[in-house]
């Protein structure tokens, strides 16, 4: 049988990895400054990850959710201690756009309304309500169509309240930092402004944090800039340093009932211990600081950079806008240079999402082939 061709591939294979740096067959060692799309938040094969799943495996990997697993109350104790998300709910699922399914699945069972205000370049995921709030007409098939959503620039309060008024909106669903958009962010009287006009007019405001959260952006969820409270905050990517694991933080207003939400996987002992232990290392190592210092370095070389327009997005989760087409350049920095970027929706972006753990020496590494490139 063959694969299901999906994907446009690059010619590698990688065999093995560690910490940021990603190995093929041949012992070609990679620089991973994309973080297999901002998913690696603690590194790859970390020993204390590998020592906490291997030890939980060898116990019990998998039970159903109709038995009591003390691991899910862990998970949910260290998360409100490590990201100060207080009053919230958390109900764990396997990843990023079921996470936001169950967001916007809950908005709707809460206010008992149907559609959804979603931003232009938005990205949530390719689940039936999920994909159709991503502004992406090429990913939405005419089954997700029937899901009712209105499209808004990012940064235009006046019409996300000319759609808030016609009392038809359960949620605004938003990345207060576009991922795959291409690092777009708008400013704090913006998003405080949504947060206030979702109370107005009875809407749940749910914060994409799939892939800026867990300390990608140098805080532990990029709406903290931002002074705000989202009702629901979704979760996944970075939780799991690869285990599949997603989750929503819903906030104590919404009230659970028995059969509300589901799911056979979601929060299995294998997947909370992953995210334990992600958590555990993002603390004692002091990854969000580290992101936050190696960012301003990052920022610091950037200075420099010929054909650069402009820098994008925080933390360890940064764009470089340059006046040409990546592409090519993304290209080279792989097979001459060996260092793996992203790319975006914006053809111009390159993006840059490495583990947190990523060291000013690496950075040099980047900088260095990007030099030579132009
Ligand atoms: C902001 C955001 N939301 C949701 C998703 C979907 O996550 P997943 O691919 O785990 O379903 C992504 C994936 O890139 C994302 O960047």
């Amino acid at each position: 049988m063959s694969l299901f061709n999906v994907y446009p591939l690059f010619d590698i294979t990688p065999v093995s990895a560690k910490d940021v740096f990603v190995f093929d067959a041949n012992g070609t060692k990679y620089l991973d400054l994309y973080g297999g799309h901002a998913v690696i938040s603690i590194g790859h094969s970390h020993p204390e990850y590998i020592k906490n799943i291997s030890e939980q495996v060898s116990k019990l990997g998998f039970y159903s959710n109709s038995i009591k697993n003390p691991l899910q109350d862990a998970l949910a104790t260290k998360l409100k201690a490590l990201s100060g998300s207080d009053n919230y709910q958390l109900f764990l699922c396997n990843s990023g756009a079921e996470a936001n399914e169950n967001a916007l699945k809950l908005a709707s069972f809460h206010t008992n309304k149907s559609r959804v205000l979603a931003f232009e370049n938005g990205f949530h995921g390719r689940t039936s309500a999920a994909v159709a709030a991503t502004d992406n007409a090429k990913i939405i098939a005419p089954i997700n169509a029937q899901q009712k959503v209105d499209f808004v620039k990012l940064g235009d309060l006046e019409a996300v309240e000319a759609v808030l008024k016609k009392n038809e909106t359960c949620a605004i669903i938003v990345e207060c930092i576009q991922g795959v958009g291409g690092l777009d962010e708008s400013s704090s009287e913006f998003y405080k402004g949504l947060a206030q006009l979702s109370a107005n007019y009875n809407v749940i405001l749910i914060a994409d944090e799939v892939q800026s959260g867990f300390g990608r952006t140098g805080d532990f969820f990029a709406f903290q800039k931002h002074k705000i409270t989202p009702d629901i905050i979704s979760i996944a990517k970075g939780m799991g340093n690869g285990f599949p694991i997603g989750g929503v933080l819903i906030h104590s207003k919404i009230k659970a009932s028995f059969g509300l939400l589901g799911t056979t996987f979601g929060g299995n002992h294998l997947a909370c211990a992953a995210s334990l232990s992600v958590m555990n290392v993002i603390e004692n190592e002091n990854l969000i600081a580290n992101a936050r210092t190696i960012s301003n370095y990052f920022k610091e070389m950037a200075a420099g950079l010929p054909k650069l327009k402009k820098l994008k997005g925080r933390g360890l989760m940064l764009g470089l806008e340059f006046d040409f087409p990546i592409a090519p350049l993304r290209k080279a920095l792989i097979q001459k240079h060996h260092i793996f970027t992203g790319s975006s929706k914006d053809p111009k972006v390159l993006r840059i999402l490495p583990p947190l753990t990523i060291q000013k020496e690496h950075i040099d590494l980047f900088f260095k082939a990007l030099h030579q490139e132009l």
